[in-house]
């Protein structure tokens, strides 16, 4: 019996001949942006485990949420505790924070993490039911500062990966007292309406109005073009804040239109909230998405602290990288690729191999190839920059053939000297 990876995830490959965006370099390149912009930015990395106690999703993304309702990974223990590997990271982060009272080291907290996430959706483009999330949390600042660097430092991460034509679409969830007086205007102009709502959204009428707003059904879809705005519903505090994080993004790069139907499918939101959109994709999916949710580390029966983050899916991103014909260069092979021909070759290149490797030189031993052409294949397909051939005939010479492999340029170096030239055309090329 032949085993298949399961529905809805896929392997991350050295080679990208099954899907290029499933190259392992790829990913490589992109994580590393990510930890390039974090430490840019002044972001700190927190890892968190991959299941949590269901409570925790249940009370901090909302039991209405199609996340926690319907798409959950949730199983008992063996000792009878409900878990749930985690859909997102935010609640994990939060507890961390509360559990580690990171609260004592500082005033304010700049946390990320790059991560796996399960969700039990139907697979589709787009849609895994592993994928993995970079994403970071701002915690302790109140102002309209910390939502625009959070916007700003999501869209400088894909314009440093070459992404071209995305938007930011934000919008505002504004404070208890704005969304308390929009909740009361959407129920009054759903009452009418409530026997033609989906199933789904005739529950929600009941529960959680506003998620509603969220749903995919194209009967939903129709009603809710009439809906009252959010924005008009703003307290003063509430609008003043969102046409701050606006003035702010105007002085920024970030490219951004005002959408007052995004939501945000978890219920921690208040105030703004954002989704990263690309233009030209085939894929018509979010890139990103996040907000500032300041009242969720007190619902944890943590500290009172305004919070503010995002999350973007890596897959996503990759793809469209590749839609775009965008920076997916990937990183060099090794230096140097020795090509022994025979057993006593063999020994040698190894020793001498192991001596670059314990002074930093990525170096290849191909230990498998019986002629040249083939070796100079492997060579190339592992992208080493030199070869160094080692046969019979240079052993008796006590020589090794020197070759660069972008020029074709051969030339030998005396076996005494080798280590010594080698390092000294390494530190050259540095
Ligand atoms: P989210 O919008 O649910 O937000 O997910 C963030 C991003 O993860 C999405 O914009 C999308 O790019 C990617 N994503 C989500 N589900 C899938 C999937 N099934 N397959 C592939 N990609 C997916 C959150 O998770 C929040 N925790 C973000 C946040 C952090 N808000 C504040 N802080």
């Amino acid at each position: 019996m032949q085993f298949q990876v399961p529905k809805g995830t896929y392997d991350i490959l050295p080679c990208g001949e099954v899907e290029p965006w499933m190259n392992s370099g790829l990913w490589q390149l992109v994580e590393g942006t990510a930890r390039d912009i974090c430490r840019d930015y002044g972001y700190k990395e927190i890892r968190t485990p991959i299941y949590e106690r269901t409570e925790l999703f249940d009370r901090g993304i909302g039991e209405t949420t199609d996340i926690v309702s319907k798409e959950m990974f949730t199983f008992l223990d063996k000792g009878g505790r409900s878990i749930s590997l985690r859909p997102e990271g935010t609640a994990a982060v939060m507890r961390s924070f509360i559990e580690n009272q990171l609260n004592q080291h500082g005033s304010s907290h700049k946390l990320f993490y790059i991560a796996p996430m399960f969700r039990y959706e139907r697979p589709q483009a787009g849609r895994y039911r592993q994928h993995h999330q970079f994403g970071i949390e701002a915690i302790g600042v109140l102002g309209p500062e910390q939502d625009a660097e959070v916007i700003d430092l999501l869209c400088e991460f894909l314009r440093r990966l070459g992404l071209k034509n995305f938007k930011a679409q934000i919008n505002t969830l504004g404070d208890k007292e704005s969304r308390e007086s929009f909740r009361q205007a959407l129920i009054d102009f759903l009452r009418p309406h409530f026997t033609d709502l989906s199933e789904d959204s005739q529950i929600r009428f009941e529960k959680n109005p506003l998620r509603i707003l969220d749903s995919k059904d194209p009967k939903d879809q129709e009603i809710l073009q009439k809906a009252p705005s959010i924005l008009t519903h703003l307290t003063p505090e509430s609008k003043a804040h969102f046409q701050t994080v606006c003035k702010l993004l105007d002085s920024t790069q970030v490219p951004y239109i005002i959408n007052d139907r995004i939501i945000r499918g978890l219920d921690y939101y208040t105030k703004t909230v954002f989704e990263i959109i690309v233009d030209d994709s085939a894929l018509k999916v979010s890139l990103g998405g996040g907000g500032r949710y300041d009242g969720l580390l007190k619902t944890f029966g943590g500290p009172d602290l305004p919070s503010c983050g995002f999350g973007s899916g890596l897959e996503r991103i990759l793809q469209t990288m590749l839609h775009q014909k965008a920076h997916t260069e990937l990183g060099k092979g090794p230096f140097l690729t020795f090509i022994p021909l025979g057993d006593e070759a063999r020994e040698l290149c190894f020793s001498l191999a192991t001596a670059l490797r314990h002074d930093q030189i990525p170096t290849e031993i191909d230990l498998l190839s019986k002629k040249l052409p083939t070796a100079f294949q492997q060579a190339d397909r592992q992208r080493a920059a030199y070869a160094a051939i080692l046969g019979t005939e240079e052993m008796k010479k006590e020589k090794i053939q020197w070759k660069n492999l972008a020029t074709r340029e051969q030339r030998e170096i005396s076996l005494a000297h080798f280590l010594e030239e080698v390092r000294s055309l390494w530190k050259l090329s540095r």
